[in-house]
């Protein structure tokens, strides 16, 4: 089995980009899989089906292709809404954990990062992060991006939102956010990414050499 890098925390945490700079560096396999919720949830709205009919969903689910996955298709701020709605059903959850563990075992090695991968998906990586800031910093990263990206969301919308997903991604039954007992914590609101990357780097480096 190779080493297994397991990344989770709340929506803008800065996770994403931490986990692709550490797939880039340690040349493993990286699965961001906020998208497979993000798919399933686009091909529930592109073909007029409603959110929360779990049947529909789970067919969705089933036949996301990790493969072809892509991220500026499926980055739009509404989409993320309604994967998080998605994400609350255990039949989608089911179909693609079950997906994301096929991806998981890949060598040399793998990063995943999302919302229950320490917990539900890879318990036993050998290293997990837990990746936070506050919600205020957070809205504030995500007003950015999507003021670059033409948008025109206020700050306020944004802050909502975010606390909208917090509590639908900690609060529902099945797999909740919260990181595992075995996790380290990063807190990013007064980290720059390049800070936060050197902190993760001691944590990876350390537990490569205990392998
Ligand atoms: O990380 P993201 O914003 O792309 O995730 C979108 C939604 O997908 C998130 O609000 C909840 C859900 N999700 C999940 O439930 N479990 C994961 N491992 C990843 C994402």
């Amino acid at each position: 089995m190779g080493f297994t890098i397991a990344i989770d925390g709340p929506a803008a945490s800065g996770k994403g980009t931490l986990a692709r700079k550490i797939a880039e560096r340690y040349g493993f396999h990286h699965l961001d899989t906020g998208l497979t919720y993000r798919a399933t949830a686009k091909a529930l709205l592109d073909a007029g089906l409603p959110l929360d009919d779990e049947t529909l969903a789970a067919e969705q689910a089933d036949k996301v292709d990790l493969g072809a996955l892509d991220r500026s298709v499926l980055a739009a701020h509404e989409i993320g809404e309604a994967a998080s709605k998605v994400a609350v059903m255990p039949a989608v959850r089911r179909a693609l954990v079950e997906a994301q563990r096929r991806f998981a075992i890949r060598e040399p090695g793998v990063v995943l990062d999302g919302r229950d991968i320490g917990t539900v998906v890879c318990p036993g990586a050998e290293l997990k992060l837990y990746v936070t800031a506050s919600p205020g910093v957070r809205a504030g990263r995500r007003f950015e991006e999507i003021g670059k990206s033409g948008g025109n969301l206020s700050y306020d919308d944004v802050l909502d939102d975010i606390r909208r997903r917090d509590a639908r991604d900690m609060g529902r039954v099945d797999s909740p956010l919260r990181p595992a007992d075995d996790a380290h914590l990063l807190d990013t609101s007064e980290m720059s990414i390049e800070a936060a990357f050197r902190a993760a780097q001691i944590l990876i480096d350390e537990a490569l050499a205990r392998k």
